[in-house]
């Protein structure tokens, strides 16, 4: 590269660098609201606090909302921030439906809005952008990797579902099936909500090892999220089986306490869903700030599918400061 290349390259990429910082200055002293679902789970406390720490990074003022699981309270809390004339809002929809007419309200009010890790059924207009997981995704990667693990072998399986009406409870079901589909040897045996909690994955894990002849008769448990595996696992030992060897445990989020598991024996695999949602999130919401550039109307994160032979230990050990 001669010098007149090398000093063009180096006025493009400082060029570029300043309106990357201009752009996230934009950000700065803003006011954005988050209409945080809860608490139910390692992963969602995770995306939590990377959304806060995001928030610091930009200078921006975050005003936090739990809703304790309660779509009427994630509804009373986005008119909250409209009422007090926020410069954005974040919201995590609990469920899929009943979005609309508080959507069109934040709308009217010229307040972009944008959904984290899971999507609403109300048209696509309401909100500037939805960071999420390819759903149905996950679900694949996990019946694709139960499909490859058993072989010929007949498995029933029991799933343990997310939040009834979420759209993570929806599509990782859908995904599953149409992985296992085409292969009669594996059968999904029950399913039912676990809620995405930790508590409600055992008491209902417990339901169906007494349905299944004292878990004798399960293969695999498919759980939603890893914190009702963590759940079923103590289930299934407290029946006095090997979670991991009598009853395989396949899963989605990749938080440590389930590598924690796989070190143990006692998980066999987990779809990773990063926590951080927010920053993508802040980059598109800079760049519409700064010139109105629309954003992708659906930001993809990895779902990528981790098991033993991937250094649990190690995944375990990067993951545990991360508010999870
Ligand atoms: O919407 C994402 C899901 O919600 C996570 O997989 C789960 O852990 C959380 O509660």
């Amino acid at each position: 590269m001669n010098i007149i290349t090398k000093l063009a390259v180096a006025a493009s990429l400082a060029t570029a660098l300043t309106s990357v910082s201009i752009a996230q200055d934009n950000l700065n002293d803003l006011v954005v609201g988050f209409s945080q679902i809860g608490s139910e789970s390692g992963w969602r406390a995770a995306e939590t606090s990377v959304t806060r720490q995001e928030a610091e990074a930009r200078g921006i003022d975050l005003k936090f909302a739990d809703a304790q699981q309660k779509q009427e309270n994630q509804i009373k809390a986005i008119r909250g921030f409209i009422a007090q004339g926020v410069d954005a809002i974040l919201v995590a929809p609990v469920v899929a439906t009943g979005w609309d007419d508080v959507l069109t309200e934040a709308k009217e009010a010229e307040i972009p809005v944008i959904l984290l890790d899971r999507g609403v059924d109300a048209p696509e207009d309401l909100y500037l952008t939805s960071v999420a997981s390819d759903q149905v995704k996950e679900g694949r990667v996990a019946g694709e990797w139960l499909v490859a693990e058993v072989g010929e072998e007949e498995c029933k399986v029991v799933e343990l579902q997310g939040t009834v009406g979420s759209t993570p409870a929806i599509n990782r079901k859908k995904g599953f099936e149409e992985a296992i589909a085409g292969h009669d040897n594996i059968t999904i045996a029950r399913s039912q909500t676990g809620d995405f909690t930790r508590a409600k994955g055992k008491e209902v894990m417990e339901g169906f090892i007494k349905a299944e002849n004292g878990g004798a008769d399960i293969c695999a448990v498919y759980a939603h999220n890893d914190d009702m595996a963590v759940g079923a696992i103590q289930a299934i030992k407290d029946a006095g089986l090997k979670p991991g060897t009598d009853i395989k445990v396949v899963s989605i989020d990749a938080v440590p306490d389930i590598f924690a598991a796989m070190v143990a024996g006692e998980a066999n695999a987990t779809v990773e869903l990063t926590p951080n949602m927010a920053g993508p999130a802040f980059d598109a919401l800079s760049a519409y700030l700064a010139d109105g550039t629309e954003p992708e109307k659906f930001i993809i994160t990895e779902s990528k599918l981790y098991t033993p032979d991937d250094n649990p230990q190690a995944e375990y050990d990067t993951r545990k400061g991360l508010g999870y």
